[in-house]
Formats: C-alpha cells, structure tokens, sequence
C-alpha cells in the first residue's frame, strides 16, 4: 500500500465526503478506490476489451417457452458464457446467473437478447473487470 496526499477543492472535497456516507464507505481512500476502479472498468466497457460480468434474470419458470428461448440465445453465445446457475425462488419464480468473459460488446448484446425476453421480470447486467 502506498500513500500519497491529495489536494481538492472544499467543494470537491464535499462531494467526496458525500460518497463516502452514500455508499457507507469506512473512508475517502475506500472512496477513492472505488472511483478508480469504477472509471477503469467503464474504459475497458466502452472500449470493447476483454471484461467479465453476470446476467441475472428473474422469471416465471411455468413459462416454458421462455426457458427453451433462454438456453438457445446461451448456446450461441457459449465461447463467453462460462457459467450458469439457476436457482428456484418459490412456486413459480426463479432466479438465474450467468457469468461471461468476453469482449464487451458481445457481453452487451447477450445480455440485452436475455433481458429483452418477453417474460423476464427482473434482468440485469454486472460489469465487472478483467482482474
Ligand atoms: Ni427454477
């Protein structure tokens, strides 16, 4: 770990401290850890690289057609589709994760085709980095 100070305007500095109680952060260097990581993992979204993320989609599983529709979309997109997990809520709700590695613009476009299902009543795609 190294340490380095930082100058900010009072208003910038404000802000900071702001994010910090948001998101319940111990610090400002956890604050501007998070920042960090943040911006680089939307560089490597926007431009295209390698990346890792999830798709999580909730649904109906007595609506058979979407489950079949589900799979199919999985399958031509199997060279990034690393995992799947599926796990039943209740009666009539499941939930499923999907873990990618590709480049983004493919996690992107998969994942849209799985939201974009009629049926799906939660869905939602985590970018992550790389490393
Ligand atoms: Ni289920």
């Amino acid at each position: 770990m190294k340490r380095f100070g930082v100058s900010l305007e009072e208003e910038l500095l404000e802000e900071l401290d702001g994010l910090v109680k948001k998101n319940k952060l111990p610090n400002r260097s956890q604050a501007i850890r998070y920042l960090i990581r943040k911006s680089v993992t939307t560089e490597q979204w926007e431009t295209n690289q390698v990346v890792s993320g999830c798709v999580v989609l909730v649904y109906d599983h007595h609506k058979r057609d979407l489950l079949t529709k589900a799979v199919n979309i999985q399958h031509d997109y199997q060279n990034i589709v690393l995992s799947s997990q599926h796990v039943h809520l209740d009666h009539d709700n499941c939930i499923e994760t999907i873990i990618l590695k590709g480049k983004a613009r493919d996690l992107k476009e998969l994942a849209d085709r799985l939201i974009g299902l009629k049926g799906i009543k939660h869905g939602q795609l985590v970018m992550s980095t790389t490393g």
